[in-house]
């Protein structure tokens, strides 16, 4: 027989669970957290009350995942210092633009100049490889191409650059139901499920680079009110090498899960278009890897070693928070192997009202703390 309600509710965290009524989609995407579409990322409320429970005032946190940036958008709104890395050099890309402190009137005369320039027809097309002729209808591509040239010449080209592809994700031949992986270009007109009616793939990027630009300079805008001037540090590369720039009051992060996401792949035409370097094949649990015994204990070892060199960098009475729906009871093992033992667990329902991932949905929080530091 099904739970009842009251016995699903019963084991909850309810101050870690929000209803759609409570947090609305535009309080969980607010300012920058929309700069980007980004499959795999955890909500800033919840980041926000996990520090409040578990760093202390002014501190600095780590998040070894950064993915796009929502640990260290947070901290600066709740004073704190933080450092984050990853292996996707998009995600990089997008958790420094989120995260610098842009001059406010620089910022602005510089995406309008863009904004004019490109719809003045300003800009070179050349120079799109294979991936770009095959996903791009030939307007919107001489168009991505051309806002593309333009960007290199200013000192926010990294603003553009996330605006740029923002803009080529909504320009690609894909049918409108499928933008997270879409398989094959669409060439044609075909029956959209999501709008019950005929459609067509994009042939113009123009509008999307234009309601982007404006998009972004307003979100960066609201973020830089509600920010404080604390550091937050962004560093590229695989979290079982980086060396850990000094000592940390927190982990709180939420880890790659086996078999799930393709975090390069997500943004592929990104990486195509901003020649980005491709570390995919560091991808820690990578969903192209597969769940075989082989891949989940990879999975182990590689999340183990991440979270053993986080402890070691904590201070005394440091935790590690780790967001996951560990559905294939796999954290007992990576947190003995990374030498830290469980305080706390929290269990949070997760609100998904969107598309093919609707449904019930339930994530664990866990507390650790070093193990040899304190004892069993
Ligand atoms: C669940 S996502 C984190 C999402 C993040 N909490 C947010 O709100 O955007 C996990 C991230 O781990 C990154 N990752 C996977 N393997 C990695 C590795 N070896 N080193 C560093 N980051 C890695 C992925 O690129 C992905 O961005």
């Amino acid at each position: 027989m099904a739970a009842t309600q009251e016995q699903l509710y019963s084991g909850l965290d309810l101050d870690l669970s929000w209803s759609e009524r409570d947090l609305p989609e535009r309080e969980r995407t607010k300012h920058v957290h929309r700069l980007h579409p980004y499959l795999g990322k955890y909500i800033p409320q919840l980041v926000e009350e996990l520090f409040r429970r578990h760093v202390p005032a002014g501190g600095r946190v780590l998040d070894p995942f950064a993915g796009s940036g929502t640990t260290l958008v947070q901290a600066l709104e709740s004073g704190l210092d933080s450092a984050g890395m990853d292996i996707a050099a998009f995600n990089c890309l997008l958790t420094s633009v989120k995260t610098r402190e842009h001059n406010p009137f620089v910022l602005e005369r510089e995406l309008r100049d863009a904004l004019a320039r490109f719809e003045r027809g300003e800009g070179s097309a050349s120079g799109s490889s294979a991936y770009v002729r095959a996903w791009f209808a030939p307007q919107a591509r001489a168009e991505l191409l051309r806002f593309r040239s333009l960007a290199s010449g200013y000192e926010h080209a990294d603003v553009l650059r996330v605006v740029l592809a923002r803009a080529a994700r909504s320009a690609r031949l894909t049918t409108h139901f499928d933008l997270d992986f879409p398989r094959a270009p669409q060439q044609g007109p075909y029956w959209c499920h999501k709008h019950r009616r005929e459609c067509r793939p994009v042939e113009h990027a123009a509008h999307f680079v234009r309601r982007y630009t404006l998009d972004t300079l307003t979100r960066l805008k609201e973020f830089a009110r509600v920010r404080t001037r604390r550091e937050a540090q962004v560093l590229h590369g695989d979290a079982r090498e980086v060396a850990l720039p000094g000592r940390f009051d927190a982990v709180v992060t939420s880890p790659p899960y086996p078999g799930l996401i393709d975090y390069h792949e997500q943004h592929r035409y990104a990486y195509e278009l901003l020649g980005l370097d491709d570390l995919r094949e560091r991808e820690i649990g990578a969903a192209a890897r597969g769940t075989s015994r082989a891949a989940l204990a990879a999975y182990v070892e590689g999340i183990a070693g991440v979270l053993a060199a986080c402890g070691a960098a904590l201070k005394p009475r440091g935790r590690v928070v780790i967001v996951v729906n560990d559905r294939r009871d796999l954290y007992p093992e990576i947190l003995e192997r990374a030498g830290l033992g469980l305080e706390q667990r929290y269990r949070r329902h997760v609100n998904r009202r969107t598309g093919r991932r609707a449904g019930e949905y339930f994530e664990d929080v866990l507390v650790a703390r070093r193990t040899e530091l304190h004892g069993p």
